[in-house]
């Protein structure tokens, strides 16, 4: 599916028949044997739960009811990214982001901003544009985006994914690192800084949960441009982790940790953005998969709530009933089989054993 055609269907999707509201049905009293919310649970140890959503949210009474009462904070899955914001070179296309932002300013729910620049995903005008525009078509977005939702927006990640997915040592190619190089990435944080004083800053990044080559490279990589981000004073909040666990790789807690206390030693607060667990490695029926992967998110969020800095878990969607990983294009580039289960509600939105882990390892947090 292309980006054009996704960004359509989700527009459709929030501006259709549904209206973009608080649910009324009251269909959850099944969906879960935990009476106390995530978002509550969240809140005792010190952290924001929220999730991602998508046009799931306008069109889903049940599901909508499920994230407003599990969740404190939302992000828009695709709804704020570059190319859904932006058709072409000079106008934005805010609709579905408004929706978004509203809904959870009705419901008292927190916004993140997902993700002002990020070299994947780039409409095909953008690709096509002269290296030297970059710079201003960047203060352009950044300042009109932010602008618009300033003092509205919690955090927002203003780079996501700095680094390559093959080789976590070089930066991730694209049309921003081509045009630009490192500076897309410097120039980037120093708009951002003053488009919205108040959002917190955040540089997004995946893969740094593996302890192979690409993760620990990765990781190495991240703290290095933190320092020199630090070294030229740019404000950068937070370091955004997003946590896509692929539990077939190998992990190591005390790495892990070790490495969350590197950022946090550098005064930066750090927020798990897109967890799930990939489990195409597990076998066995639903019940014996749903355990393995509970398991591995119990070990995981152990050792990752272990590290006081970490302040935000946000699953990447809810409920098994949406998530990116069934979308056709993933399951054909991941040579996927089988649908997959990686999120703690499931397709009849019953909490899974995924959730009642978190829910322990937060209860249990000592950080
Ligand atoms: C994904 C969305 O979930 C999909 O719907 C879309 O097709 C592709 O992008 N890392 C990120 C997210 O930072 O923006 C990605 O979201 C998932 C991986």
């Amino acid at each position: 599916m292309s980006l054009s055609d996704m960004t359509r269907r989700q527009t459709l999707a929030l501006l259709g028949t549904t209206p973009l509201m608080a649910s009324t049905g009251n269909g959850l009293a099944q969906t879960t044997s935990d009476a106390e919310p995530l978002k509550d649970i969240a809140a005792k140890a010190g952290l924001t739960f929220g999730c991602a959503v998508s046009h799931d949210l306008a069109s889903d009474a049940d599901f909508r009811a499920l994230v407003l009462r599990e969740t404190q904070m939302l992000a828009a899955e695709n709804a704020m990214k570059f190319g859904s914001l932006r058709p072409d070179a000079t106008s934005f296309s805010f609709d579905t982001a408004d929706a978004l932002v509203k809904f959870c300013e009705q419901n008292g729910k927190s916004v993140r901003g997902h993700t002002l620049i990020w070299n994947d995903w780039p409409p095909t005008w953008l690709k096509q544009s002269a290296a030297r525009d970059f710079p201003g078509i960047m203060d352009r977005h950044i300042e009109t985006v932010m602008g618009r939702y300033a003092g509205r927006i919690t955090s927002w990640d203003v780079v996501n994914e700095p680094f390559h997915w093959k080789d976590g040592g070089a930066l991730r190619p694209g049309p921003w690192a081509l045009a630009m190089g490192e500076d897309y990435i410097f120039r980037a944080f120093a708009t951002a800084a003053v488009a919205d004083p108040k959002a917190k800053l955040v540089l997004n990044e995946a893969w740094t949960e593996r302890s192979d080559a690409l993760g620990l490279g990765t990781r190495r990589a991240l703290l290095l441009l933190i320092d020199r981000m630090r070294d030229k004073g740019l404000r950068i909040d937070a370091i955004g982790l997003q946590a896509h666990l692929m539990p077939d790789q190998p992990y190591d807690d005390a790495g892990f940790v070790a490495f969350l206390h590197e950022i946090e030693q550098r005064g930066l607060e750090i927020y798990l953005t897109e967890f799930d667990i990939d489990e195409r490695s597990f076998q066995g029926n639903f019940a014996e998969r749903d355990r393995q992967v509970a398991d591995r998110a119990y070990k995981f969020l152990t050792a990752a709530l272990s590290v006081k800095a970490v302040k935000l878990l946000m699953t990447w969607g809810l409920s098994d009933r949406y998530t990116w990983w069934r979308e056709p294009s993933l399951m054909q580039k991941f040579g996927l089989k089988r649908l997959a289960r990686p999120l703690p509600f499931d397709d009849t939105l019953r909490a899974k054993p995924l959730r009642d882990a978190m829910a322990r390892t937060m209860r249990e947090r000592k950080a």
